[in-house]
């Protein structure tokens, strides 16, 4: 079941998600000892990752126990300027104590196949073969794609592999990501949607009809978690 949070701004939106996050840290961290999470890229993470690095947030979360992965990642290295690890390791990861060790990035500067399969094992080892996530970040595009599963490609038919390359026909381009089975086995998944340029589709994707084919994002619906949509009013502002 979906629930859908509105907020006056996008920093309103980013800072709901910090206490989020470190509201699932806490919990996760108090019931098992350790937090996993995947992140996204995109803007309003960014804004996120930089509240959490600061106070009150970055207090709030006993860092060095937080597993780190992420969602999807571009064909790049991981100091290429359209890194999602690079966006993350800026705006978050230099500023807080995490253990290097517990940093877990996907290899963009591979070959997409390989690096798929050297992620899909890290995921393997650190969360086994039916991994759950304690939380998942997500974005949507406003051609209703998430993660790095865009509408008519591949991998939206993937549901063994955990992790997979993608050929994404209109960007020209490989993305490597994680598989909708991996992402709908997540404890908590949180969308982070923020602008008009996301109405249109917004509105599609949570009251239109189903067909995931054309918005992949309508294929994330968790199926032992919750779904929270945090979205600004200028996103929402045809729901
Ligand atoms: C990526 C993302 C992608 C992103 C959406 C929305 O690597 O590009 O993971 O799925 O979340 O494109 O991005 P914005 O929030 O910046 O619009």
């Amino acid at each position: 079941m979906a629930t859908i949070q509105r907020y006056l701004s996008a920093a309103a939106v980013a800072e709901a998600a910090a206490q989020f996050f470190a509201q699932k840290a806490q919990e996760a961290i108090a019931a098992q000892g350790r937090f996993t999470v995947a992140l996204s890229g995109g803007s309003t993470p960014k804004a996120m990752f930089t509240l959490l690095a600061q106070a009150p947030f970055a207090e709030q979360v006993d860092w060095p126990k937080v597993h780190i992965f992420w969602g999807d990642e571009r064909t790049v290295p991981p100091d290429h300027p359209d890194s999602n690890y690079k966006m993350a390791a800026e705006a978050l990861l230099k500023s807080v104590p995490l253990n290097p060790a517990n940093v877990h990035r996907m290899e963009g500067e591979l070959d997409p196949v390989e690096a798929a399969v050297r992620y899909e094992d890290v995921v393997r080892r650190e969360l086994g073969d039916s991994p759950r996530f304690d939380l998942i970040l997500l974005g949507m595009g406003d051609d209703g794609h998430t993660a790095s599963l865009f509408p008519g490609t591949a991998a939206l038919d993937e549901t063994t592999r955990l992790v997979v390359a993608n050929w994404v026909e209109k960007l020209n381009t490989w993305r490597i990501t994680l598989s909708r089975t991996v992402l709908n086995n997540a404890a908590n998944i949180v969308f982070l949607v923020v602008g008009e340029a996301k109405a249109a589709v917004l509105l599609d994707v949570v009251n239109g009809p189903y067909q995931p084919e054309v918005y992949p994002s309508q294929f994330i619906e968790p199926t032992k978690g919750t779904l929270i949509w945090m979205v600004d009013e200028a996103a929402a502002s045809l729901l």
